[in-house]
C-alpha cells in the first residue's frame, strides 16, 4: 500500500508573490498548497502605506484562481517615514498581520529601508503596544563586515539592542541561516520566533560556489557552511514552536538571475511541501513535519490552525523545470536530492 501522511494545511509565513503577469503565474502554485501566507510587501514601490496593502491585496484576490481557499496575510514596509497612527489604523481594521524591516540596501527593493533606527522608534512602540509582530531581515548592510557575518552581526549590533529598547515588541527573524540565529532564538523564549526556509534546509555555500557558480542557488540571506545548515535542520525538525515555515519563495525570470549582477531568490512555492517531506523522513522527523508548516507560525501570530487537511503520498512527484510567464521562464528551485514525496 501506498504511504500516505495527511496533515493540516500549511501556511507560508514569508512569501513574495510579486505583481501583474508574475503574481498571476505564481500564485496557483502556492494557493494550491497553503492556506495562508505572510505577502512580502517588497514590490516597486513598496507597499508603505495601509491603502498600499489594501490594493495589494485586492489585486492578489482578483489573481486567485477560482475555488482556491487562499488568504493573503499583508505586511506593510517600513520605512523611517512610516506613521504610527496609519499602521495602528491598519492593525486594527485586520488589513496586516505584520510590519516588514529591511535595512536599506540589505536585499531586493530594499533602497527604502531603514537606516537610522532611532527614526522608527515611534512605530515600534506603538507595534509593541498594540500586538503587531515585526518580521526582520536579519542582515546588517556595512560593506565592511563579510556577506557570511552579516547574520551574526545584525543579532548583536541592531536585534539585541531593539529588543532591549522594546521588551514587548512581537519579533520573527525571517530565513534564518546561522546557528548563530538557532542559538539566540532558544535562548529567547518571549516574543521572538523565526522563520526557515525549504532551500536552506537543503542547500550550503558549496552548492552555490564549487563546481562552477550556480545563479539559482543564489539567495539572501545568502547560504553558510554546513555546521549552518544542519543547525537549520535541527531546528526545523525539532518541533519546537518557535521555528516555522516561511519559504521565502522569491521568483525572478532566468533573464534577471543568469546576469553579471543577477537577482537573489530561489523559486520554491511549487515543490516545497515535496522538499520538506524528503527532509523531514530523511531525520527520522515526519511525526514533527505538521509543527514545522501548519501548526507553530498560526500560534505565534495567534491565528487559528487550518481546518482543511493536505495529503502527501510517497510516490516520486514529476515538477517542471521551470514555469513560464509572460516575462520570460522561472527556474523551479532543485534541491539536488532525490524527491519521493508527492504533494
Ligand atoms: C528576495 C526577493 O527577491 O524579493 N530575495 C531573496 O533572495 N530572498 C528578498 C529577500 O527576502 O531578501
Ligand atoms: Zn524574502
Amino acid at each position: 500500500m501506498t504511504k500516505t501522511l495527511t496533515i493540516r494545511r500549511p501556511d507560508d509565513w514569508h512569501l513574495h508573490l510579486r505583481d501583474g503577469d508574475m503574481l498571476r503565474a505564481v500564485l496557483p502554485h502556492t494557493s494550491r498548497h497553503f492556506a495562508r501566507a505572510i505577502i512580502m510587501p517588497n514590490l516597486v514601490p513598496p507597499v508603505v502605506t495601509a491603502a498600499d496593502a489594501r490594493g495589494y491585496r485586492d489585486r492578489i484576490m482578483a489573481a486567485l484562481p477560482e475555488g482556491d481557499d487562499f488568504t493573503p496575510l499583508m505586511t506593510l514596509y517600513l520605512t523611517e517615514d512610516t506613521d504610527p497612527a496609519d499602521v495602528a489604523a491598519a492593525h486594527a481594521e485586520g488589513l496586516v498581520t505584520a510590519v516588514k524591516l529591511y535595512p536599506a540596501g540589505a536585499t531586493t527593493n530594499s533602497a527604502s529601508g531603514v537606516s537610522n533606527f532611532a527614526n522608527v522608534a515611534k512605530v515600534l512602540e506603538k507595534m509593541a503596544e498594540i500586538g503587531l509582530p515585526l518580521c526582520t531581515h536579519g542582515e546588517v548592510t556595512d560593506h565592511s563586515v563579510d556577506i557570511f557575518d552579516r547574520e551574526a552581526v545584525f543579532i548583536d549590533r541592531i536585534l539585541g539592542p531593539m529588543r532591549r529598547d522594546h521588551p514587548d515588541l512581537r519579533v520573527v527573524m525571517e530565513h534564518i541561516t546561522t546557528s548563530n540565529a538557532v542559538d539566540y532564538v532558544r535562548a529567547n523564549d518571549k516574543n521572538l520566533a523565526a522563520t526557515i526556509t525549504t532551500h536552506h534546509l537543503v542547500i550550503n555555500r558549496n552548492h552555490i560556489l564549487a563546481g562552477g557558480i550556480k545563479p539559482h542557488y543564489y539567495c539572501l540571506p545568502v547560504a553558510k557552511r554546513e555546521e549552518h545548515r544542519l543547525a537549520l535542520r535541527a531546528a526545523a525538525t525539532s518541533g519546537d514552536a518557535r521555528f516555522f515555515l516561511g519559504t521565502d519563495s522569491a521568483p525572478h525570470t532566468d533573464a534577471n538571475k543568469l546576469l553579471p549582477c543577477g537577482c537573489a531568490g530561489c523559486f520554491t512555492a511549487l515543490n516545497t511541501m515535496s522538499i520538506l517531506a524528503e527532509v523531514f523522513e530523511q531525520d527520522g522527523a515526519l511525526d514533527t513535519l505538521e509543527a514545522f508548516t501548519s501548526r507553530n507560525g498560526a500560534a505565534y501570530y495567534g491565528l487559528p490552525v487550518n481546518e482543511s487537511t493536505l495529503t502527501l503520498t510517497r510516490t516520486a512527484p514529476t515538477h517542471p523545470a521551470q514555469i513560464h510567464t509572460s516575462e520570460g521562464p522561472v527556474t523551479v528551485f532543485d534541491p539536488a536530492i532525490p524527491l519521493h514525496w508527492s504533494a
